[in-house]
């Protein structure tokens, strides 16, 4: 493939979801920014892999931004900074106008908990808890009432069709059951910045399809979205597409 990447489709840029264009204006709070940021893995060794490469992107409130890109070109490196479960190695991510490289480890965790809802690519659910004390997680780690979180949890279950699995362990639930129950842990309470790491990859296209709608709801409430695909159907309910290509973007992004 070449690497003359010509910039000749500029449609993408202002692609349209089903429901219209409701984060195309400029206007609106940035609310996920990074600037020429950069991820080197093993930095200093003898073979440091460059997974992210001067990155510029910004994600304003009413944003739902697909992330598309071959297997290995920087998507889950990409949310992970932008979640600061990660810092970059230059540059800079900002959320919600707080840069992450000047945040302690434990302010990062509390900031995470509180504005970031996070998909995770291989879920992550914990194997010991049900789904609904899964979902619970992280309002009872941020202090809020057992009795709260639990309803909140039944509302967050029920709005990704999983309401009567509450009382299931993971392991018995299928994977594209355990898939939305982990976007209900990351949709529940008040989470600005959703982030979704390929959230439909086990969900038939129907599921699929309410799921996406799900998260344009959400976003379109005041969140603002990152979604990892490689569906173009999916992709087509975001407001743009990037795409990556080793560790750069190569269309779609903010330029620096
Ligand atoms: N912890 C790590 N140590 C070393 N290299 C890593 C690490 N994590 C990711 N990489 C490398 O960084 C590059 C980008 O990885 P990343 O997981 O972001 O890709 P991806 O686009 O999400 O791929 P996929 O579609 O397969 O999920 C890859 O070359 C990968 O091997
Ligand atoms: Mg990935």
């Amino acid at each position: 493939m070449s690497a003359d990447t010509e910039s000749a489709d500029t449609e993408s840029a202002d692609m349209t979801g089903p429901t219209g264009p409701a984060g195309s204006d400029d206007r609106r709070p940035v609310l996920l920014s990074l600037r020429d940021a950069t991820r080197v893995h093993g930095a200093g060794t003898a073979v440091p892999v460059q997974a992210l490469n001067g990155v510029g992107l910004e994600v304003r409130v009413g944003e739902l931004v697909a992330v598309m890109g071959p297997s290995g070109s920087g998507k889950s490196t990409l949310l992970h900074l932008a979640g600061g479960l990660d810092t970059p190695s230059s540059g800079d991510v900002v959320v919600d106008g707080v840069s992450i490289g000047g945040l302690s480890a434990k302010a990062r965790a509390a900031m995470r908990r509180r504005s970031v809802g996070y998909v995770f690519q291989d879920l992550n659910l914990v194997p010991a808890l049900t789904a609904a004390e899964n979902v619970m997680l992280p309002r009872e780690l941020d202090g809020v009432s057992t009795r709260k979180a639990r309803a909140e949890a039944r509302g967050a279950l029920a709005e990704v069709g999983v309401e009567d699995l509450a009382d299931r362990f993971p392991e018995e639930m299928s994977g594209g059951q355990q898939q939305r129950v982990a976007i209900a842990r990351a949709l529940i309470g008040p989470r600005r910045l959703v982030l979704a790491d390929e959230p439909t990859g086990a969900l038939d296209s129907l599921t699929g399809e309410a799921i996406m709608k799900v998260l344009r709801t959400r976003v379109d409430a005041g969140a603002a979205g990152l979604l990892v695909t490689h569906d173009a159907q999916h992709a087509a309910w975001a407001d743009r597409i990037v795409y990556l290509r080793d560790g750069r973007i190569v269309d779609g992004g903010s330029f620096r």
